[in-house]
């Protein structure tokens, strides 16, 4: 006889885990299906995220940083430092044993929650009816009264530059580089391609990246991407922008990367290639075709913007369904996923997912941008404020970058926060919580903050909305 669970949760990555423990909390009997396995065979926790994501870009990015800080700015502290090198074995080992720490921890979060780990590929049968086919062959079936699809997504192909793992790598082969390449390419000026260049730059590659389209961070506002782009630059990243690659070939142990830009060929040799070009939802395995689940075009997950599909009992979040494709929304909607089998009614607010790119000065916003609401035809006010006036900033010798706050023109309403500049993906968090309680940029002007920190920044630059910026 089958097991039988009130839910199955496919996938044990932030969607999925989260869903787990919050529906084991509402005291739903809960199995997780995961079929990642770490290079020792064993099954572990934590999805893209943990394993090869978020966590161990941040762990690279972090040891770089203070690589760094060491060799390029602790001078003007008064630091000497005679030598520094870099040790790039022991920088992975770091970031591998952060990693482990994290994944053994989700596993005990299933044990305090009592959540049933099912190690294998997760297969649908049907609405209610899950196989799980373990790496030996191994078949169970099990079933529940809910199955919530959390599979995630792989890196997208670029058929001109196939990963070879060797030369050519995507993410995951970038965070594992052994000694740092003398010159790096980088194929896509996105998310990734800015944070894994950004890490091997200050490790001392020389990195150029190569992007298709002629606009930098097109998501991002304007005003702030130019200015991130003006200072990337001036790190020694060199982005190159409208910029077509044709093909790419492996000789002699490097790769030639052929490109046209603005009508003229060009071809760049470099020891590795990173391609960063999108990530794709992920439905391998899933069998979803057996049971009609509606996926589409581009393979997401069809979804009722409440994380139902169109199988009754049958929900998905995170990365395979529509929306940014990021860690706390795939977090935020597997707690919601589970307060709404429970039968509650939970508000998710897709409006105000909060974007970071880890760079340094880091890149981050929430709400729309000021592109998106002259589009729309909104009246608005903007307040700009320059790190460089902030004292907390000065004394930390970080003063590139500003805060860009956005209100409407009639009513104040704060409708977006865009943050170039130290610690931005911390500071971005005082916008969020504005955002979705709908205030006022003279909300966060009335507000005190603590002196001399950076997010003085913020409570500047909603002054400056209003024209009355007291530091500037
Ligand atoms: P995933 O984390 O992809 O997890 C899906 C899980 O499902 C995997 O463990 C997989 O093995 C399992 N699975 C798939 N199919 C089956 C099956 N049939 N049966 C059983 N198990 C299955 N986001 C951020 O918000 N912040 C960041 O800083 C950030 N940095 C990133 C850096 C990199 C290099 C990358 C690649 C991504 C980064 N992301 C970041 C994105 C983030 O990792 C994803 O948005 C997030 O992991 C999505 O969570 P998920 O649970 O939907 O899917
Ligand atoms: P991305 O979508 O952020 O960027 C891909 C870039 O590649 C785009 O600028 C695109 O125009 C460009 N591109 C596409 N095809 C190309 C081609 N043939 N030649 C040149 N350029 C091309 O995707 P990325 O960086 O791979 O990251 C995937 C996703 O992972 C992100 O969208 C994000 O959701 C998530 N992520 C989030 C992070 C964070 O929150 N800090 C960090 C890393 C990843």
């Amino acid at each position: 006889m089958s097991q039988s669970y009130d839910v199955i949760v496919i996938g044990g990555g932030p969607g999925g885990y989260v869903a787990a423990i919050r529906c084991a909390q509402l005291g739903m009997k809960t199995a997780c299906i995961e079929k990642w396995q770490d290079d020792r065979g064993k099954t572990v926790l934590g999805g893209t995220c943990l394993n090869v994501g978020c966590i161990p870009s941040k762990a690279l990015l972090d040891s770089s940083h203070q690589f760094e800080n060491i060799t390029r700015h602790a001078k003007e502290h008064g630091i000497v430092v005679e030598s520094a090198r870099i040790d790039v074995g022991q920088m992975l080992k770091r970031k591998d044993k952060i990693v482990k720490i994290l994944t053994t921890g989700i596993a005990g979060l299933f044990k305090k929650h009592r959540i049933t780990l099912l190690e294998g590929t997760g297969s649908l049968v049907s609405n209610r009816q899950v196989t799980i086919t373990a790496s030996d062959g191994s078949v169970q079936h099990v079933s529940a009264k809910s199955i919530i699809i959390a599979t995630g997504s792989v890196p997208a192909i670029l058929p001109q530059a196939p990963v070879d793992h060797e030369r050519i790598v995507d993410s995951t082969g970038a965070l594992a580089f052994t000694e740092v390449p003398e010159k790096l390419g980088v194929i896509g000026a996105g998310v990734i391609g800015l944070e894994l260049g950004s890490v091997w730059r200050r490790l001392g590659s020389e990195v150029t990246v190569i992007e298709a389209l002629e606009t930098f961070m097109p998501a991002a506002d304007q005003e702030i991407a130019e200015a991130a782009r003006k200072e990337l630059i001036r790190q020694g990243l060199h982005i190159q922008l409208g910029a077509k690659m044709t093909r790419c070939e492996t000789r002699g142990g490097k790769v030639r990367i052929h490109y046209e830009q603005d009508g003229e060929k060009h071809d760049l040799e470099v020891d590795k290639l990173i391609v960063a070009i999108g990530r794709k939802p992920n439905t391998a395995g899933l069998r979803a075709e057996v049971v009609g689940l509606k996926i589409d075009d581009r393979g997401f997950i069809e979804t009722d913007g409440q994380c139902r599909t169109h199988l009754e009992n049958v929900y998905a979040i995170g990365d395979v369904t529509h929306g940014p494709m990021l860690a706390h929304k795939a977090m935020e909607e597997g707690v919601a996923v589970a307060e709404l089998i429970d039968g509650q009614k939970p508000e998710f607010d897709h409006d105000n997912i909060p974007w970071v790119v880890y760079t340094w000065p880091e890149i981050a916003w929430a709400g729309k941008t000021e592109q998106q609401l002259r589009s729309e035809g909104r009246e608005i006010r903007v307040g700009n404020f320059p790190f460089m006036a902030n004292g907390r900033a000065r004394a930390m010798n970080d003063t590139a970058g500003l805060v860009k706050m956005i209100g409407d023109a009639k009513t104040d309403e704060l409708l977006g926060v865009h943050v170039f500049g130290p610690n931005a993906s911390e500071l971005i968090s005082e916008a969020v919580l504005a955002l979705s309680f709908e205030s006022s940029t003279e909300d966060i002007a009335r507000t005190i903050h603590a002196h001399p920190t950076l997010s003085e920044a913020m409570h500047e630059a909603a002054l400056a909305v209003d024209g009355r910026m007291l530091h500037l």
